[in-house]
C-alpha cells in the first residue's frame, strides 16, 4: 500500500481521500489548518500545522494538489527529506532555473517527481518530440467565465502568446499548457479564450512534427467543488497512485 504526505486539503484532496483503495493518506498540510483537520477526519490520515513535522512523518509519496506558490516553497524540502513527488500545480515548473534546481534535488537523492496527465489527454505520445522535434504545439482553452473566475458576456480572447507567459496571468487555469511544454521538449503556444456559451472546459490540442500531426479536444467537466480545477484532473492523480505499484506500465 503507498502511503501519501498530502499538501493542499481542497478539491482535488477531497476527491483523493474518497478513493483510497491501493494507497492511503498517512499525513496532511494545508496553508488552512481547518482545511486538513477537516480532511483528516475523513481521510483517516494526521493533519500537521507545521511543515516540517509533517515531511519529517512516514510516508513514501507527497502528492502536491495546492498552488504553484507551495510547489516553490517546498518541493526541494520535499525531495531532500526523501519522498516522491506528484506536482498538479505543474505551471510552478515554467520557471526554468526551479524545474533544473528541481529535477537536480530529485537526481541526487535518488527521487522521482511525477506530473499527472492533468486536465488533457495525450501527453504521452507528445513526448516522441523530444527526439524528433515538434513544428507546432498550440494549447486552445476555453472556459466559461465561472471557471475563469471573471464576468463575460460573448467569446473573447483573453491571451495569445507562449505558456510560461499565460501561467503567470492564470495561474490556476493553464497548468496543462506547461505539461504539454515539458513532454513535448518545447514552449507550448496558449490561446485562452473566455465563452459564457460554455459549460465545460474545452481544450484543444493543435501537433505537428516529422510523425505527421495531431489535433486533440477534450471537454471536460469542472469539479463538483472548483469550477477551474476539471474532474478529469483529480481522476488522473488517482490513476497514476493506482497504478505506482503496477509492474505492468501503459502508455508511458
Ligand atoms: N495539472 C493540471 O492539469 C491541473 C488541473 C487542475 C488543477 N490543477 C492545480 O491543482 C491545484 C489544486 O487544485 P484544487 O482544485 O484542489 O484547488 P483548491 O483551491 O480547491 O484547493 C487547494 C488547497 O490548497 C491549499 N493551499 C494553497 N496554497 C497552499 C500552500 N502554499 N501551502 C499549503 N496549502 C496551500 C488551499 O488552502 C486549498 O485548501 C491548483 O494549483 C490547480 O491549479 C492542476
Amino acid at each position: 500500500m503507498i502511503r501519501i504526505g498530502l499538501i493542499g486539503c481542497g478539491n482535488i484532496g477531497h476527491i483523493i481521500a474518497k478513493y483510497q483503495d491501493k494507497f492511503e493518506i498517512l499525513a496532511l498540510f494545508d496553508i488552512v489548518p481547518e482545511k486538513s483537520r477537516e480532511l483528516a477526519e475523513i481521510s483517516g490520515g494526521v493533519a500537521y500545522d507545521d511543515f516540517g513535522a509533517f515531511i519529517s512523518s512516514e510516508f513514501d509519496i507527497v502528492v502536491e494538489a495546492a498552488s504553484i506558490k507551495a510547489v516553490r516553497l517546498f518541493g526541494e524540502l520535499v525531495l531532500e527529506h526523501n519522498k516522491d513527488l506528484v506536482i498538479m500545480s505543474v505551471g510552478a515548473l515554467s520557471d526554468k532555473a526551479f524545474l533544473a534546481l528541481l529535477t537536480e534535488t530529485a537526481r541526487k537523492n535518488q527521487r522521482k517527481i511525477f506530473i499527472p496527465s492533468g486536465a488533457i489527454m495525450g501527453l504521452d505520445n507528445i513526448k516522441a518530440g523530444q527526439i524528433s522535434g515538434i513544428d507546432r504545439l498550440l494549447l486552445r482553452t476555453t472556459k466559461s467565465p465561472e471557471s475563469l473566475g471573471l464576468e463575460a458576456t460573448e467569446r473573447k480572447l483573453l491571451f495569445s502568446g507562449k505558456s510560461n507567459e499565460c501561467i503567470k496571468e492564470f495561474p490556476k487555469n493553464v497548468n496543462v499548457s506547461v505539461a504539454l511544454g515539458l513532454a513535448a521538449g518545447t514552449d507550448a503556444d496558449v490561446e485562452l479564450w473566455v465563452d459564457p456559451g460554455v459549460d465545460r472546459n474545452i481544450h484543444e490540442i493543435f501537433i505537428e512534427g516529422k510523425f505527421g500531426d495531431a489535433y486533440i479536444k477534450v471537454r471536460n467537466v469542472p469539479s463538483p467543488d472548483n469550477a477551474a480545477t476539471s474532474y478529469l484532473a483529480a481522476l488522473s492523480i488517482l490513476t497514476l497512485l493506482r497504478n505506482l505499484e503496477n509492474p505492468l506500465v501503459i502508455g508511458t
